[in-house]
């Protein structure tokens, strides 16, 4: 049965121009919105449920995290490498049997907590927790793409020389992922996709990248890496790969750029590389908070955009302190406005809440090839959908425009205000 509910609603339309309806009507019905619409003079038709307190947003697109990481989230342990080695891979190494499971279920609530409605995820190397978190992954209702990290090279030892004992052969890192892919690729009515997760080129010889691209494409399926997230990463690649021109030629003799592609953080990027990545159709996914956090740098967002990159934006938990995306929406505009103030960019960034708000909602969308109208409310869009108490962040009264309203959800918003999560019309968590 379709379910009209009565609510605010705030949103971008399908050309990324902001909306602000204070009185409106969701129609949700098969999974998708059969209407959204602005309700005339308060009249709102018979059947209604009214929720005339709550603003409904888009649901959030977290296109870049990492589950077994999410105990380790506000760990200080230096910058990216020295970090990996001491707070992240003996976490991952535990990431196996119930205790896997327990934390799936945690970080799959947690996301739909802070109104994630979809998410790009990395698990660990191991296949059987792989296996775990995308039957965890089914049970939660959300939109997730997914996969089990591939290491034939930097090892969970930190010894980013030595193989992995399990992933040292690349054909038994392949034909693991290839297993995942096979049953979980378009599983749960395409709720669920896989990823060919080559973790970054440091921790992958060129052979298990090419052979990850190349499945990767044959089935339709998306890849997840690291890009140029931090200075000594890049060095090390360079000395790692001295035939690529740069870091994101690696990737690029691989095979392993193409639409559906993720690229994190690409910070230390040069103008060619971002020609390439956006020649490819590659998305770089912005990670601010984890980039103040590691220490690794400040994205130049204006470059990227001038070069026509894809962009979305990630929390990189563990790297980012936590799974709010309206905290990393803020943090991407502080950043940007710090760099201009610093004369960072040759062209100096227009950091807006509306810019933030693109990427997590409709950015995300297209990163993750969600269904179309994904990342907005509008009709024939899927009911992905949040629904948040503006009260607990937004104390004077309902916003003149949408400028002004997208503002203080970007500047003062937080999961905290989240009551309801929705994805294809199920919700997924809170009470409606
Ligand atoms: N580069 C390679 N692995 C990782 C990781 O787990 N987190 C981040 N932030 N960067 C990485
Ligand atoms: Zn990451």
């Amino acid at each position: 049965m379709a379910l009209r509910l009565r609510t605010a609603v705030l949103t971008l339309d399908r050309r990324g121009r902001p909306v602000h309806w204070p009185d409106a009507l969701l129609v949700v019905d098969g999974g998708r919105l059969a209407e959204a619409r602005p309700l005339a003079r308060g009249r709102a038709p018979r059947g209604v449920l009214d929720r005339r307190g709550r603003l409904a947003i888009p649901g959030l697109v977290d296109a870049h995290c990492h589950l077994p990481q999410y105990p380790a989230v506000a760990a200080d342990g230096g910058e990216l490498l020295p970090w990996l080695k001491k707070n992240i891979f003996p976490l991952e190494r535990r990431f196996r049997g119930e205790y896997a499971r327990d934390l799936s279920r945690l970080f799959f609530t947690d996301l739909a907590a802070h109104g994630t409605t979809a998410a790009a995820v990395y698990l660990s190397v191991y296949a059987e927790s792989a296996q775990t978190a995308f039957e965890e992954g089914e049970r939660s209702g959300l939109r997730l793409v997914m996969g089990k990290v591939m290491m034939d090279r930097g090892s969970y030892d930190g010894d980013f020389a030595r193989t992995h004992p399990r992933e040292s052969r690349p054909h038994a890192s392949l034909r693991e992922s290839d297993q995942l892919c096979e049953r979980w690729h378009g599983a749960a009515d395409g709720r669920l996709r896989y990823a060919y997760t080559p973790r970054f080129a440091l921790s992958c010889t060129e052979g298990l990248m090419r052979a990850a691209g190349a499945e990767a494409a044959r089935r339709g399926a998306f890849v997840q890496t690291h890009l140029s997230e931090n200075g000594a990463e890049v060095a090390a690649v360079r000395r790692a790969f001295p035939r690529a021109k740069s870091y994101a030629d690696v990737y690029a003799r691989a095979g392993l750029l193409g639409p559906r592609t993720l690229l994190a953080h690409g910070i230390w990027l040069s103008d060619a590389e971002r020609r390439a990545v956006s020649g490819s159709g590659s998305t770089l996914v912005h990670c601010p908070t984890s980039n103040a956090f590691l220490e690794s740098g400040v994205m130049d967002l204006p470059a990227a955009r001038l070069a026509g990159c894809r962009l979305a934006l990630g929390s990189d938990v563990a790297a980012g302190p936590s799974l709010d995306l309206f905290e990393a929406m803020r943090q991407s505009v502080f950043a940007q406005r710090l760099a201009k103030a610093h004369g960072l960019f040759k062209t100096p960034p227009q950091a807006t809440p509306l810019k933030a708000f693109a990427l997590a909602t409709s950015g995300g969308a297209r990163a993750l090839d969600l269904p179309a109208g994904a990342g907005t409310l509008t009709a024939g869009a899927p009911a992905d959908f949040v629904l948040l108490d503006p009260a607990a962040y937004d104390r004077f009264g309902p916003a003149a425009d949408a400028e002004t309203a997208l503002a203080r959800l970007v500047y003062r918003g937080s999961a905290a205000a989240v009551r309801a999560t929705f994805v294809a019309g199920r919700r997924v968590w809170g009470r409606l």
